[in-house]
């Protein structure tokens, strides 16, 4: 006998809007683990760099002579002056130079010179490389991780769930589309929207078509009491309708399946790849997409929504692009607005916890997880 399903409490409002949680959670989570801050090929020539923020540390991530990511806090060793004021740009001639006094880097991060300075027999360069930061790649999306000695490496933090796009060729793929966006909400409400359909019936009209199971506000068969897989390989995931094989307006495109896709993932048009707590990865068919997240404060909260082809798809057919957008577009405004709506009403003092229903299993599955990572568990 199966047990019943049960309700269960979601997380204390004040997490959601307390300064000091919000520190909490920066030193915890995005302080501590490996972090995707973008592409390797925003920077595809050596020297190119772009800054980053978390929380309020600034990174460097550049690309050095030998084509290896680099990434270093925007601080000169000096006094500590910031080196880029610029977002992005690149280092000339493969030197680093902080604009206060003009102590000059290597791509390495060794000090290589510092122009005016009285020499005294006490001061050793090599004393004084930049801060580095620990960076690495996966599929073409840059991660750094602001722990000095971080406990795990990134494949290992990605862990079995990164596999689930394993054949989706996104190392070799381009970027076709961006769109940055601020949403008026805490970073968890981004999670907890996105893992749960209870809410999709009502926000998604137009993804409920496309995905008939969301209509029933389910987010996968999972999600019925008594499932019970059909092989091991039956992971409960929803598909496409009958008759469609994509996200897009009407389920379809005129694009190229990519090659070398898993059978049975191709089939269902759609695979996510939950790599918490700063990114998601979904593969299609024709195409694959992600979402970027970065807190910029308790409430509010930057999102970067990116859809890839292989370039040679994208150079064929620039056309279909605008179609390819056309669905997940729609769904990340709706999104966005329910949760600046659920954001909002946290304000109330008399709502200080809310409650999750049974087909919420994948918003209790997050907040185990943020627990977890504040040693709450
Ligand atoms: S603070 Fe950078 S050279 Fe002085
Ligand atoms: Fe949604």
């Amino acid at each position: 006998m199966t047990d019943k399903p049960k309700i269960r409490p979601s997380l204390p409002t004040h997490w959601y809007i307390d300064a000091d949680h919000y520190e909490r959670e920066l030193k915890a989570i995005w302080y501590r683990d490996w972090i995707a801050v973008g592409r390797f090929e925003q920077i595809p020539e050596p020297g190119d760099y772009f800054v980053t923020k978390i929380g309020t540390q600034q990174i460097i991530v550049t690309r050095d002579k030998d084509n290896v990511p680099r990434a270093y806090h925007n601080t000169c060793r000096h006094r500590g002056s910031i080196i880029c004021t610029e977002l992005e740009g690149r280092f000339r001639n493969g030197r680093i130079i902080c604009p206060y006094h003009t102590w000059t880097y290597g791509l390495d991060g060794k000090l290589l010179a510092t122009p005016f300075r009285m020499e005294s027999d006490d001061f050793d360069p090599g004393d004084y490389p930049l801060y580095d930061v620990a960076v690495d790649t996966w599929k073409g999306f840059i991660f750094v991780c602001l722990d000095e000695h971080p406990s795990q490496t990134l494949e290992q933090a990605l862990g079995e769930e990164a596999k689930e796009v394993e054949s989706w060729p996104l190392e070799d793929m381009v970027i076709v589309h961006e769109e940055v966006s601020v949403l008026d909400c805490n970073w968890k409400i981004f999670w907890e929207n996105y893992n749960e359909c209870y809410h999709c019936p009502r926000i998604h009209p137009e993804l409920c078509k496309v995905v008939p199971l969301y209509a029933e506000g389910i987010q996968g068969h999972y999600d019925q009491p008594g499932w019970e897989p059909k092989d091991e390989r039956d992971n409960g995931e929803p598909s496409v309708a009958e008759g469609m094989t994509t996200w897009t307006v009407d389920g379809i495109s005129a694009l190229p399946e990519l090659e070398g896709l898993d059978g049975k993932k191709k089939a269902k048009g759609m695979t996510f790849a939950t790599l918490l707590g700063s990114m998601y990865v979904v593969g299609h068919p024709q195409y694959a997409r992600s979402v970027r997240l970065r807190p910029l404060g308790p409430e509010t909260l930057e999102l970067t929504a990116t859809w890839f082809l292989p370039p040679e798809t994208a150079a064929a057919h620039p056309e279909e692009v605008e179609h390819l957008l056309s669905l997940v577009r729609l769904v990340i405004a709706q999104d966005g607005r329910a949760c600046e709506w659920n954001q909002a009403g946290l304000h109330s003092h008399r709502h200080t916890q809310g409650v999750l229903v049974p087909q919420e299993s994948g918003v209790a599955w997050i907040h185990d997880w943020l627990r977890g990572k504040l040693g709450e568990s």
